[in-house]
C-alpha cells in the first residue's frame, strides 16, 4: 500500500514548550526516522510519501526556510546509514531545481546510493505542490504529443501511484495541495496529535482502523 502523511504541528509543539519553532522541526526529523523504519519493517507498506516542504513554504521567514534546508541536508547525510541498513529506497517528488546546488547534489547522491533497495520506498515531497505537479504532467503529455487521457496524465506525474491512506497530524482538516490527483479514492485519517508527538504505535492503530474500512472505489 501507499501511505502518505502531512506532517503538521512542529511549530505549535515547540511553542507549547516555549521553544523556537526550529526545535519542533528537529524533533520532527526524529519522528520521520521512527516512522520510516517502522514502515520499512511493515511488509504491507510499499511507499511512504512525506510532505516535507511545499511550494507555499517559501513564504515562511527566510531564517526558517534556511533552517529547514540545512536540516534536510543534515538529515540525508545522517540517514544514509538508516536507508542502507533498512533496505529503503529514497525518492523525491517536486521541483528541486530551486534548491541550492549542494542540496540538489546531496539529494541525487542519496537517490543513487539507495536505488536498488526494496523493503520500502520513502518519498520526500520537496518544493512540492500538487497543482504544479499536475500542470507539469499535462505539459509533458502535450510535448510528447500523447493523447490527453487520465492514464497519460497520471503516468507523467512525479508520483504516478495512487494513495491508499492519507494521514494528517495536528488536527487541521485540509489537504493543502498535497497529492490531489493521487488521493481520488484514498482513505483519510486526521489526528489531533502534533507531528513531533506522533509515534509508530499510533500509526499501527490507524493502520488497523484502515483495514476495517470498506473501500468500494465507486462501486457497490
Ligand atoms: C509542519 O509544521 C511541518 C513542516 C512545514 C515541515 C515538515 C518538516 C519536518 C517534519 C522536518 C524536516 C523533515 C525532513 C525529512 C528533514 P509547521 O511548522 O507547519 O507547524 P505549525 O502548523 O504548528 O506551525
Amino acid at each position: 500500500m501507499h501511505l502518505a502523511i502531512i506532517m503538521d504541528g512542529n511549530g505549535r509543539w515547540a511553542k507549547q514548550r516555549g521553544f523556537p519553532r526550529t526545535k519542533g522541526h528537529q524533533k520532527g526529523v526524529e519522528v520521520v526516522r521512527e516512522i520510516t523504519t517502522y514502515c520499512a519493517k511493515n511488509p504491507e507498506i510499499e511507499i511512504l510519501t512525506l510532505y516535507a516542504f511545499s511550494t507555499e513554504n517559501w513564504k515562511r521567514p527566510k531564517s526558517e526556510v534556511k533552517f529547514l534546508m540545512k536540516l534536510l541536508d543534515k538529515y540525508l547525510q545522517k540517514e544514509l546509514k538508516t536507508y542502507i541498513q533498512n533496505d529503503i529506497k529514497f525518492e523525491v517528488i517536486g521541483d528541486i531545481s530551486k534548491f541550492s546546488p549542494s542540496l540538489q547534489k546531496r539529494i541525487l547522491t542519496t537517490k543513487e546510493a539507495t536505488k536498488n533497495n526494496k523493503s520500502l520506498t520513502q518519498v520526500l515531497a520537496l518544493n512540492y505542490g500538487s497543482k504544479d505537479e499536475i500542470t507539469r504532467a499535462v505539459k509533458k503529455v502535450v510535448q510528447k504529443k500523447e493523447k490527453i487521457t487520465p492514464e497519460n496524465i497520471q503516468k507523467n506525474l512525479d508520483m504516478p501511484k495512487d494513495v491508499d491512506l492519507l494521514i494528517r497530524t495536528s488536527g487541521e482538516m485540509r489537504v493543502s495541495n498535497f497529492l490531489l490527483w493521487q488521493i481520488a479514492y484514498a482513505e483519510m485519517f486526521f489526528t489531533k496529535t502534533l507531528w513531533p508527538d506522533f509515534t509508530s504505535e499510533e500509526l499501527d492503530k490507524i493502520l488497523k482502523e484502515f483495514k476495517k474500512r470498506e473501500r468500494r472505489f465507486g462501486g457497490i
